[in-house]
């Protein structure tokens, strides 16, 4: 027999031990929590009949559940297509194995998260299933980028084939556009012609040069766009520029009442760039602003061009205002104004490349673009530009 002494001796080391297990038991618990407390995966543990008896913080955010809502109810009922997972959850279950698939859940928005999920069998000491443990990680941005990945290669691909028919294009257009020129003389000198007859066919030639020019304008801007074409760099007064443009754009103001007012600051303003890649921006800028008065079909319709100076930064910057009283850009198509090829003009009249080809030109020169634009109202455009 044990004299009473080894007992108490025993009693307190067992006692000891204890207190130590404790301690470890405290800090796996403590850990464990802080994991599954800050993990972003979706960690859930179920009973042996699949339903939920854990879901951590991770899983509440990304399916948009609170664990309230959940408690109890089946896993199985998260998935989008239920008896996918059921079948997993059976297999990991019933047979003991470790599952790794890629699953989609549904949100409780409705919407679909893909995820790479791993199920595994929880066991009591005597090896028995008791339940399952699951770690899913959310792969849907990931998927969608891989996505997206695609879709630019593949964006790349059509613009090198593009960028070969508009080249190849871009010849026989100015030969058309300069017999159409050579025709209108002929007929213009031409005798025995009947005057009605005359004038039909001086109007069918003009119709086809100015078509041509069109054709022209896009190809240039599609061939600058890819080929990055080659920059002379010039001081240029951005007032002068402004105004030529604008001189330029005179067939398209003719038949209109839009009223174009300057508004520039005192004095010249000068810019580092390329004469006819700044003319392009300003041009593309102020026809969408003549367009947008147009259709808005208001008598009294008017473009302001507007200029700032800011030298409050680190280099002085020129601020030009480009607004107009038009229909202004719906809220949706503010979102989509600077896609390549996004465009609200009938066929032949708006090809979608002049804003963020303007965008990439301006962004090139060391300057911002931005806009405000009130639908039905008008739009503004701010062009910020670094003065020379
Ligand atoms: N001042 C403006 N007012 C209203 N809408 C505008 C204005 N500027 C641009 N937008 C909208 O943005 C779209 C895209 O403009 P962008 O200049 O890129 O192409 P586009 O004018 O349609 O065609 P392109 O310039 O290639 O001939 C336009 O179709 C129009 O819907
Ligand atoms: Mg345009």
């Amino acid at each position: 027999m044990e004299s009473n002494e080894v007992i108490q001796a025993k009693l307190k080391e067992t006692a000891e031990a204890l207190s130590e297990q404790k301690e470890v038991l405290h800090q796996t618990s403590g850990f464990l929590e802080s994991v599954l407390e800050n993990s972003k995966d979706i960690i859930f543990r179920t009973n042996s009949d699949g339903a939920l008896v854990f879901f951590g913080k991770g899983g509440e955010s990304a399916l948009g559940y609170v664990w309230e809502e959940l408690s109890g109810s089946d896993i199985k009922d998260l998935a989008e297509k239920p008896p996918d997972l059921e079948s997993l959850v059976n297999t990991c279950i019933k047979d003991k194995e470790v599952i790794r698939k890629e699953i989609t859940f549904r949100h409780k928005n409705g919407s679909a998260v893909h995820c790479r999920m791993v199920l595994l069998p929880l066991t009591n000491t005597r090896e028995e299933v008791i339940g399952m443990t699951g770690v899913c990680r959310d792969i849907t941005a990931w998927r969608k980028f891989k996505a997206d990945l695609i879709r630019v290669d593949r964006l790349a691909e059509v613009g090198r084939i593009a960028s070969g028919i508009v080249h190849e294009l871009n010849n026989p257009v100015a030969v058309i556009g300069e017999i159409a020129g050579w025709i209108g003389a002929v007929v213009s000198d031409a005798e025995g012609l009947d005057e009605e007859d005359r004038e039909e066919l001086k109007t069918s030639v003009r119709h086809i040069g100015e078509q041509t020019k069109r054709c022209r304008n896009i190809t240039g801007q599609l061939l600058s766009f890819v080929r990055e074409s080659k920059l002379t760099t010039t001081s240029l007064d951005a007032h002068e520029l402004l105004k030529e443009t604008v001189d330029l754009l005179t067939p398209e103001l003719k038949f209109t009442d839009v009223e174009i007012v300057y508004n520039f600051v005192q004095g010249t303003v000068f810019i580092d760039s390329d004469k006819q890649l700044l003319e392009q921006v300003f041009v593309n800028f102020i026809s969408n602003a003549v367009y947008a008065v147009k259709e808005k079909g208001d008598k009294r319709g008017r473009i302001t061009l507007e200029t700032y100076l800011d030298d409050t930064g680190k280099s002085p910057m020129v601020e030009i205002k480009i607004s107009d009283t038009g229909v202004g850009i719906s809220r949706a198509d503010q979102k989509k104004i600077y896609e390549y090829f996004f465009t609200t003009k009938p066929p032949g009249k708006g090809t979608g490349l002049g804003l963020p080809i303007s965008r990439d030109i301006i962004k090139n020169l060391g300057g911002s673009l931005s806009f405000e634009s009130e639908p039905g109202e008008g739009t503004t455009f701010n062009i910020r530009l670094p003065v020379s």
